[in-house]
């Protein structure tokens, strides 16, 4: 595979291909990383999704996939930083849609899912974080619970690039804001754009399934559960592959 290097922005350098099957595939096999790196694709014929769903390609979307260290200890926290710049940047895009995030980090526009996240690991600290945001068309989504919906629906007309552009810049000012206060101010954030905060929820992971109402999240990042046998920590290990 070509890599046309286009730009840096923010800390990475961005690398933009025709198509390549999945751009979390793509950055895994590069093959050392002295330098923070972003590949997106035009097209992405083999998406991957949480949990083993596919990733649909539907022209003019966006996918990308960016390299960052995170520290273990870090991760959970990592996880609802990185949806909470998305839904902002979207928010900036529309500040009169209603933007939410679902726990820990779709994010919902007009209660229709427009972007999945997907971290995997590539070697001790460094992470592959995929992410697909539905700019131009939303996937058809059978059996689903939820909707998809995309931005040019909701009248936010813009290239996928400006949209990648525009989110990386948002995510590093969070992720500086990150390193000098720490999570809470973040965390507030997060929970003023919290989908169903103080409803009941059920989650469900591979085996288990426990209902509860949704009460916050605690400082790693997990979400808490008040459920009849007490206040239980939801950990979102599902999220990393
Ligand atoms: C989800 O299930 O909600 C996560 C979807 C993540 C999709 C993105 S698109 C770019 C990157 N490459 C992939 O194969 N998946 C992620």
């Amino acid at each position: 595979m070509s890599y046309t290097f286009k730009e840096k922005i923010a800390l990475w350098e961005w690398y933009d291909v025709p198509s390549v099957e999945s751009t979390n595939d793509e950055i895994k096999k590069l093959p050392v990383f002295e330098k923070p790196v972003v590949i997106s694709a035009v097209c992405q014929t083999k998406g991957r999704g949480r949990r083993g769903h596919i990733w649909q390609e539907k022209t003019g979307n966006l996918y990308f996939t960016f390299s960052l260290n995170i520290a273990v200890a870090d991760l959970s926290r990592y996880v609802c930083l990185i949806g909470l710049s998305l839904a902002k940047t979207v928010q900036s895009l529309s500040s009169e849609s209603v933007i939410k995030i679902k726990w820990p980090n779709d994010v919902f526009l007009n209660n229709k899912k427009i972007s999945g996240i997907l971290l995997e690991n590539i070697k001790n600290d460094l992470w592959a974080i995929g992410i697909g945001v539905n700019i131009a068309s939303s996937p058809e989504i059978s059996n689903a619970v939820y909707q998809a919906g995309s931005l040019k629906e909701n009248g936010i007309i813009l290239d996928r690039t400006d949209f990648l552009r525009y989110y990386l810049k948002n995510f590093v000012e969070d992720l500086r804001l990150y390193q000098e206060k720490g999570f809470a101010p973040l965390k507030e954030q997060w929970l003023s754009l919290a989908m169903n905060l103080n409803k009941e929820i059920t989650i469900r992971n591979e085996n288990v399934e426990k209902t509860g109402v949704f009460l916050t999240l605690d400082d790693n990042g997990y979400l808490l559960l008040k459920t009849n046998k007490g206040t239980e920590r939801i950990i979102a290990g599902d999220l990393f592959i």
